[in-house]
């Protein structure tokens, strides 16, 4: 059983919704299939696919304009909620104690948070990759709660490109160590960053990686469900 997330960004309709939750209601796996999608599309799944959100405020609730709490997501029938990507440690400012904080809030309203953690082209071009990873799992994790995390090389995210298969295996090996030393082996790390459904049974082979979080390969159907379909 692998689990395969979807992060559909600022991307869809709730038509383009509807009919993703219609084509995966048809199919049959024993994989976990969990959808992120904008706020406004918030929704509850079904027996085939759980539905998330993209980012959740750290606050209960409040004078935070713009913001939406846990709670908020949690009412909707969602059930899960991405910390920390690449995209909003870049735009929005996240720091690993911010995305903590965000994923303690998701927690305490009932949600799964998916913690993404990675380097930079800069990180990687310094020969950080290892240290960033481990400090961001470290750092952006709270004591306590179910979480997933998703390891995703920022520099590879929506470029086309992937890390070699070895360069995966070292970074969820670590992922998986830090886990451990933390009390929390049995987490689940998934990959993310140019996945698609030809690299996805290879990627999905390498020790530690128990899923992936797709961009943009998860919007289209015909795209998204042979990911799902490609492994077992
Ligand atoms: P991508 O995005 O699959 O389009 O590279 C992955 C992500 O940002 O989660």
């Amino acid at each position: 059983m692998k689990i395969i997330a979807g992060n559909w960004k600022m991307n869809g309709t709730p038509d383009a919704l509807a009919n993703m939750i219609d084509r995966l209601e048809n199919i049959t796996t024993d994989n976990m299939v969990i959808l992120c999608v904008p706020f406004t599309m918030l929704r509850n799944g079904n027996a085939v696919v759980q539905i998330g959100a993209q980012d959740v405020s750290r606050h209960t609730s409040g004078a935070y304009t713009g913001e939406v709490s846990a709670a908020m997501i949690a009412d909707t029938g969602a059930k899960y909620v991405i910390v920390g990507h690449s995209e909003c440690r870049q735009y929005h400012g996240d720091t690993n104690e911010i995305v903590r904080a965000r994923a303690a809030a998701a927690i305490a309203a009932g949600l799964v948070p998916i913690i993404c953690v990675g380097e930079t082209a800069a990180e990687r071009d310094a020969g950080k990759t290892l240290e960033i990873v481990a400090r961001g799992v470290r750092e952006s994790t709270p004591d306590a709660g179910d979480v997933i995390i998703a390891y995703e090389p920022r520099w590879a995210i929506g470029a086309g490109i992937t890390p070699t298969d070895d360069d995966i295996a070292n970074a969820h090996k670590l992922v998986r160590d830090t886990l451990i030393e933390m009390g929390r082996e049995n987490t689940p790390i998934l990959y993310g960053a140019s996945v698609n459904a030809k690299n996805a049974p290879q990627i999905m082979a390498i020790p530690n990686v128990d899923g992936v979080l797709v961009g943009g390969a998860s919007l289209k159907p015909d795209d998204f469900i042979p990911i799902i379909l490609g492994v077992n």
